[in-house]
């Protein structure tokens, strides 16, 4: 199926992860939108695809499921690679089968996050960790195995479903009275009804290729905190901090501002500034 108003059939794995169970959830018009959680849909069983794909047969394959437990990767790097490219790899390779279109969603830590302007979407990888690098090589498997796909890295990723940094935030000003957040970490949060929102637009066209797309307009951890405390009236006192005060397993960009480029040259709609979109995630969804 291609562009138009006709209904289109899409495949939805990692179906119980934040952004998948978004997609589950939406009802919009124009599209039938089915999910499969792991327990359904095992994406390292090549077999398993096949058998799901041609029961279902999708117009195209959003492609949420991901192992993304960024600081245990850098101990489980198989596990890692065996869920982000090889199981991407059999996507690729089923999704092709069926013909239907594959949507592949990878992550600002494709890059280094050393640069002082955003990220171009045809600017040089170069992963630091284990997850940047298991996520970049599903890209590659997407790129190398498929011809009518979608890449589409995104960032700071929160929403109704699955823990993320503002449901975390928000027990955490429950609780205490003071906390520290890092400031030298800037990048743009994602909220994934607007993600998901946008991933329907996208697989309805034929614009394929690497997408930049989250929450327009950047800030800090720690301003995204203030900015949670402020909108959700919690009163708490926050101190700004150093990714060093926190040592991790993984290191953390420090630089993960996406350029829209392909958004704008193919005249899709971008997403909303964060700020907007966190004011309607605490409306709407607590
Ligand atoms: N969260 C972020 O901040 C962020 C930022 C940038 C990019 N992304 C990307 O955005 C996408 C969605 O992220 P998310 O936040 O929704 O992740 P999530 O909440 O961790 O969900 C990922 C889902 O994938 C499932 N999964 C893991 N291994 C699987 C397998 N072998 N077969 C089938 N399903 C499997 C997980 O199931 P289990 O629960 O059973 O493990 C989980 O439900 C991912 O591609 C991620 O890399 C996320």
């Amino acid at each position: 199926m291609t562009a138009g108003s006709a209904n289109l059939k899409i495949l939805v794995t990692g179906a119980n992860g934040q952004l998948g169970a978004e997609l589950v959830h939406l009802s919009a018009d124009g599209y039938t939108i089915q999910g499969y959680g792991r327990d359904a849909l095992d994406i390292t069983d090549l077999g398993q695809c096949r058998q799901v794909m041609a029961q279902f047969s999708p117009d195209a394959v959003i492609h949420c499921a991901a192992y993304t437990a960024v600081d245990k990767a850098e101990s489980e790097r198989d596990e890692a690679f065996r869920v982000n490219a090889a199981g991407t790899r059999n996507l690729a390779i089923v999704s092709r089968e069926v013909g239907a279109k594959l949507c592949y969603i990878s992550t600002d830590y494709v890059f280094d996050g050393t640069s002082e302007i955003p990220y171009n979407e045809i600017d040089r990888t170069n992963p630091q960790t284990v997850y940047g690098k298991s996520k970049l090589a599903g890209e590659q498997a997407v790129t190398s195995l498929h011809d009518r796909y979608f890449i589409v890295r995104t960032s700071w990723v929160y929403g109704k479903y699955g823990q993320n940094f503002v449901k975390t935030m928000l027990k955490l000003g429950r609780e205490k009275d003071e906390l520290k957040v890092v400031h030298d970490q800037i990048g743009s949060p994602t909220y994934t009804l607007d993600l998901a929102l946008f991933l329907l637009e996208l697989v309805r066209t034929e614009c394929y290729g690497i997408y930049h797309a989250s929450n327009t307009g950047v800030c800090s951890w720690y301003e995204f905190a203030v900015a949670i405390f402020e909108e959700s009236g919690i009163a708490i006192k926050l101190e700004p901090c150093a990714t060093s005060d926190f040592p991790r397993p993984a290191p953390r960009p420090a630089f993960s501002v996406m350029d829209h480029s392909s958004i704008r040259v193919n005249g899709l709609t971008d997403l909303r500034p964060w700020r907007e979109a966190l004011n309607h995630y605490l409306e709407d969804d607590q």
